[in-house]
């Protein structure tokens, strides 16, 4: 038996053909399974990634959604359901501009928005507005971001909402008390060149009313003294507001006060056919304020109701408290009034009264004085439904 040394060598050729093929394999399997692992690594990354993402987008407190190029909103996050409250359901898929008020200035605000974002990527819009599902309009700040589709050209846009209601109130409660101050000291000095002749005027009437016996004059003398004493209280309600009496403070019951303050209006003899309606609590903490101030804006409010309703309808005054705050609300379902009036009430002599019933100092009195306590005035009203008072 002889070997042949050429058939051995094909022989041993083959076998180690066959290991590196044995080989090859195994080493491509354990490419495959570094492969695989990898794979699995970028995939839990990016889920990881992408949870980072939605987390961010439902956590945050502006309202995040996204605008297609057709003008449909496609994604919307909780920030969203919390400003605008619609929920994800009830609003994917309809037009951006169900958000708008209702005033042709806004399609063009859409439109600046919708240009500039496609020309320059990017626009931010302060101060603007934007409606509720409720109807209630919002003052809101805009960053509006251009989503390019994959050739870089505009697919829609994200848009980020910030809510800054709040703070556009407190800027204009800042304005309205730098106005009151302004207009306090003016007052204070007018106030008090009026006041001494009128107290010496007033005192001559009455010396004359005492000596005499005339009917006719002494009717006269009680108009003329019904009048100094009118502008007498003018004046007075003009020193009180440019320097509020510093009364003593005490810690009192608001519901006490509201009740004194129901009190003194039901006396006035339009209140006939008033309906009063309270809802007092009886459990609100004691207030260290000073009581006369406070039912002084009571009385001013209610009797701005009474007005408002023309002495028939209904008020209702409700307090209750939070761990912060007691709120008191006066509600009367009268005139009402627009957004014109709405934004003046406050200011001193504005009044939409007949001259001679109002001087249109009460609210701005009442504002004053609210303000000193670190409380805050606030006022909804309907024209022709009523108002309400907090
Ligand atoms: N409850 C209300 N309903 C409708 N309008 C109101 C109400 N309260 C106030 N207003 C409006 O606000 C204006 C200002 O009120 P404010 O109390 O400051 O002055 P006034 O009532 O006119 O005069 P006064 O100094 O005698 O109180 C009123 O003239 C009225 O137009
Ligand atoms: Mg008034």
């Amino acid at each position: 038996y002889k070997y042949d040394p050429l058939i051995l060598v094909g022989f041993i050729d083959e076998i180690i053909e066959q290991i590196y093929a044995r080989y090859g394999m195994l080493h491509q399997k354990a490419q495959m399974r570094e492969l695989e692992s990898d794979r699995d690594r970028i995939a839990s990354k990016l889920e990881t990634n992408q949870q980072y993402l939605s987390n961010i987008l439902h956590a945050s407190d502006s309202a995040i959604m996204v605008i297609d190029e057709n003008e449909n909103i496609v994604a919307w996050n909780k920030g969203a359901e919390k400003i605008f409250g619609y929920t994800e359901e009830e609003i994917l898929n309809k037009k951006s501009h169900v958000l708008l008020p209702d005033n042709s200035r806004f399609k063009n605000e859409l439109k600046y928005s919708q240009d500039e974002t496609k020309k320059n990527g990017y626009v931010r819009i302060f101060d603007t507005e934007r409606k509720t599902k409720d109807g209630n309009i919002l003052t809101v700040q805009l960053n509006v971001t251009k989503l390019p589709d994959k050739d870089g050209n505009y697919a829609g846009r994200s848009v980020i909402i910030k809510d800054t209601t709040e703070v556009k109130k407190l800027q204009q409660q800042i304005d309205q008390s730098e106005k009151l101050a302004v207009i306090g000291q003016v007052a204070a000095g007018v106030a008090h060149e009026i006041g001494n002749p009128l107290a010496s005027i007033s005192s001559i009437v009455q010396l004359l009313q005492r000596q005499l016996k005339d009917d006719f004059v002494s009717e006269q003398l009680s108009t003329i003294k019904e009048n100094i004493d009118r502008i007498t209280r003018i004046v007075r309600e003009l020193v009180d507001f440019s320097r509020p009496p510093s009364y003593e403070k005490s810690f009192i019951q608001i519901t006490d006060v509201i009740k004194t303050a129901l009190g003194i209006v039901k006396y006035d003899k339009r209140v006939r056919k008033v309906n009063f309606e309270t809802q007092l609590d009886p459990d609100v903490p004691r207030l260290n304020i000073v009581p006369d101030q406070l039912l002084q804006v009571f009385v001013n409010i209610l009797i701005n109701a009474l007005d408002a309703i023309h002495g028939n309808g209904t008020i209702n005054v409700k307090s209750y408290h939070d761990n912060f705050n007691v709120m008191v609300e006066i509600t009367d379902n009268g005139t009402g009034m627009n957004e014109e009036t709405i934004e003046k009430i406050f200011d001193p002599f504005f009044s939409t009264k007949e001259v001679g019933k109002g001087t249109g100092l009460g609210l701005s009195v009442s504002y004053g004085i609210i303000k000193k306590m670190n409380g805050s005035i606030e006022v909804k009203s309907k024209l022709n439904e009523g108002s309400t008072f907090t």
